[in-house]
């Protein structure tokens, strides 16, 4: 067990280089068993989720190879034993896209129920109806999910909630279905759009993906490929928070802004200068942080894994802002930690109001999730004294490098080995 003690306040300033993205490179690395040829993957983000699927590709049998550091070759062409099971699928949410892709390549998957960040309910009903759709049974079993099909058959379907996980598992399983498939109301997040142009670069034949309407025309077969992951924009917000946060001054280089204008957006109401350039943007603030309204909503709207981050921001500006959570029904959970270092926030379902105050003071508080410890990075920047964050394991789920990139930027971050609880203390 390890965790994060960071010295406050600290203005971050100089340069970081964004990874690639997490939500995109989870459904990639599934959607390879799609391909009967080898691919080889660059741009991929060295975390523990991607650590997490490499292991249950290799418990398949396919073979994964590491290139460099950020490169990958996956060869799946040959699967013996296409099961993703409890013990591999409790840590994370994207283990299920598994279950699309398996049942696009061998008309039946068997993957255990997913684990993941948690936000309370977290139904995958819209999955399977777009399965069922496409002509599979489904049954959950001893907490196992099993889809099976004959054929699959294109078909027309309307997601009744917009949904990055559904559209992406209804496009693995539709790419190889016979005929046209149509996704209506489908999520447009722009690692939707990368899987899809990562399935088309293999020779599937997927349009409009970044609208609600996704037209899937199924192939026989697909190719081997050579791809490079996004940017990560969720990365690239959380340090574009943190710079403002902080009063800093940070390029924020290997970026798409166009991903980014949501965030861009409400940091300059905040009073953040943002500038904009080719594949890097710079965030830097001198005056007070200006209180803020937001709400959160699938792309193109404000991102709720920005939610926390930007939160611990608005902790200390000047005046009361309202944060709207639009998307999940349970992620305000992380407030208790924020108030332990002062903050003042109060949560009605939903919605949390918070009265920005002078100084947020370090203490001693917990990761609750991946976006949560992140906001607890920022806030323990902008705090006074010492910060210690626990369960930092959330957050290695999704930031590559976080200690020497915040460690780049000038924070007093350093990494520290907890004792083991189940160890006797020596005498
Ligand atoms: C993805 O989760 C992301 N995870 C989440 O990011 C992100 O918060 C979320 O999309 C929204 O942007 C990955 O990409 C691995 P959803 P996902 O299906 O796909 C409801 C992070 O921090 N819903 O778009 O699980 C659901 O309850 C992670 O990187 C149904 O009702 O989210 C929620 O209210 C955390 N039925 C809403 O839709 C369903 O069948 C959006 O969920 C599916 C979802």
């Amino acid at each position: 067990m390890e965790k994060f003690v960071i010295s406050g306040p600290q203005r971050l300033h100089g340069e970081v280089t964004i990874s690639g993205a997490k939500n995109a490179v989870v459904a990639i690395i599934p959607a390879t068993l799609l391909s009967s040829g080898v691919c080889v993957i660059e741009n991929i983000p060295n975390i523990s989720d991607v650590t997490a699927l490499f292991k249950i590709l290799d418990h398949m049998g396919a073979k994964v190879r590491l290139i460099n550091k950020n490169t990958v070759e996956i060869d799946s062409s040959e699967i013996t034993d296409p099961v993703v099971s409890y013990e591999n699928a409790k840590s994370l949410r994207a283990s299920y896209y598994f279950l699309g892709a398996l049942l696009g390549r061998n008309k039946r998957a068997s993957v255990s129920m997913p684990g993941g960040c948690n936000f309370g309910v977290r139904p995958i009903d819209q999955h399977i109806k777009g399965f069922e759709a496409l002509g599979a049974q489904t049954t959950i079993d001893s907490g196992m999910i099993n889809a099976r099909a004959d054929h699959l058959i294109g078909a027309h379907i309307y997601f009744d909630v917009v949904s990055v996980g559904a559209t992406i598992n209804v496009m693995l399983a539709a790419v190889k279905a016979k005929g046209l498939t149509v996704l209506e109301n489908a999520a447009k997040e722009p690692h939707i759009v990368d899987l899809a142009n990562f399935l088309n670069s293999m020779g599937a034949d997927i349009r409009g993906a970044g609208t609600d309407v996704i037209k899937i025309h199924g192939v026989d077969m697909l190719h081997g490929t050579s791809y490079s992951i996004i940017p990560d924009q969720i990365e690239a917000g959380t340090y574009m928070v943190a710079a403002a946060a902080t009063g800093g001054d940070v390029l924020i280089k290997n970026v798409i802004p166009k991903h980014l204008e949501s965030i861009t957006d409400k940091l300059i109401k905040a009073g953040a200068t943002v500038e904009e350039f080719d594949d890097s943007i710079r965030v830097s603030r001198t005056g007070p942080i200006h209180r803020v309204n937001l709400k959160t909503l699938p792309h193109p709207g404000f991102p709720t894994d920005m939610q926390p981050q930007f939160t611990a921001m608005l902790t200390m500006a000047s005046g009361t802002s309202i944060v709207t959570e639009g998307v999940w029904d349970n992620r305000f959970r992380y407030v208790d930690e924020l108030r332990r270092m002062g903050a003042e926030i109060q949560v009605d379902g939903k919605v949390a109001v918070i009265e920005g105050i002078e100084q947020l003071t370090g203490a001693p508080v917990k990761a609750c999730d991946l976006r949560a410890g992140a906001a607890m990075l920022i806030a323990a920047l902008m705090a006074q004294g010492t910060t210690e964050i626990e369960d930092i394991h959330y957050i290695e789920r999704g930031y590559e490098n976080v200690v020497e990139k915040f460690r780049g930027l000038g924070a007093i971050i350093r990494r520290q080995v907890l004792p083991d609880p189940a160890m006797p203390k020596a005498l």
